[in-house]
């Protein structure tokens, strides 16, 4: 497999069964200037799975809401952008539970990966650029989305590639590189055009770990990027891998976040995840909403 067949399978499929349809168009709608709050509530109506998922996680302790009835009120009490947060992570919860194709590549380290990048992208933005934080949660959670089509379509490969990084002791997107001359950046941005992600979007796919190459959005690419590896010193690796990361100095250097305050980071990266984590738990067990 190289990249340009894999690239004809992504642009082919119609459905592309890596995540429900419904994340693409709440993250188009949502990155939309002119579009309407009644817009998005539409699409989430639509999707009357996720539609009660969104409303017992959003009524959850974590993200505090008292009884709200409907997406209208969660939207109006949120924003649109945490709203775009919780369908981003419910999508990403539930595809969890579906089989992988490949055999050693694991899901729920991959979901607990993204969702520490997630997290901590978001607490980096709170502390930078408040207005910036939930775009960076929405960066975050779909950053390494390359390795969910990689499980798609070419299970065998990214069986290998796991392998050969456990072995050999590297990051995966090094093994990839070296097994195949791509990597999961390079196949999540195929996936970010075919979806008609925003370029910010689809820059942090595809150059997160080579914030050097992003020539256009190279500051939302390094929050990630720093996110990414913040995640993994945390503990929370997304194959299993048990490498810590050195930070990159150049997407230090633009993050531009004082050494004292990413250490505070690192430090409350596990607690939040946890956090997070037991709030899409909820969405298994409805008993334990209020
Ligand atoms: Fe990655
Ligand atoms: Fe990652």
């Amino acid at each position: 497999m190289n990249l340009s067949s894999l690239a004809i399978k992504v642009a082919r499929s119609e459905n592309l069964p890596v995540l429900p349809q419904i994340v693409s168009t709440v993250l188009r709608i949502a990155d939309d200037p002119n579009t309407s709050a009644k817009a998005l509530e539409r699409v989430i109506e639509r999707d009357p799975a996720i539609l009660a998922k969104i409303l017992r996680v959003a009524n959850s302790a974590y993200y505090g809401l008292n009884h709200v009835p409907s997406i209208g009120r969660a939207i109006g009490v949120l924003g649109m952008n945490t709203v775009r947060s919780l369908v981003l992570g419910i999508a990403y919860h539930q595809a969890m539970s579906g089989r992988t194709q490949s055999q050693h590549f694991s899901k729920i380290d991959f979901w607990r990966h993204s969702l520490a990048v997630a997290v901590t992208a978001r607490i980096m933005g709170k502390l930078k650029s408040p207005a910036k934080a939930e775009e960076l949660y929405g960066a975050g959670m779909m950053h390494d989305v390359g390795i969910l089509v990689m499980d798609r379509f070419c299970p065998a490969e990214l069986d290998d590639a796991v392998n050969f990084a456990r072995e050999q002791h590297i990051p995966l997107h090094e093994a990839e590189q070296r097994l195949y001359g791509f990597d999961h950046c390079d196949v999540g941005a195929l996936l970010g055009e075919k979806w008609g992600l925003t370029p910010i979007m689809t820059n942090a796919i595809k150059f997160h770990h080579a914030v050097e190459k992003d020539e256009e959005h190279q500051e939302t690419t390094a929050f990630i990027a720093v996110a990414n590896a913040l995640a993994h010193q945390a503990g929370f690796h997304n194959n299993a891998v048990p490498l810590k990361p050195q930070l990159d100095p150049l997407a230090l250097m633009v993050v531009d976040l004082p050494q004292e305050q990413l250490e505070i980071i690192a430090n409350v990266v596990a607690q939040e995840v946890a956090k997070a984590q037991e709030a899409f738990q909820i969405v298994e067990s409805p008993r334990r909403v209020a």
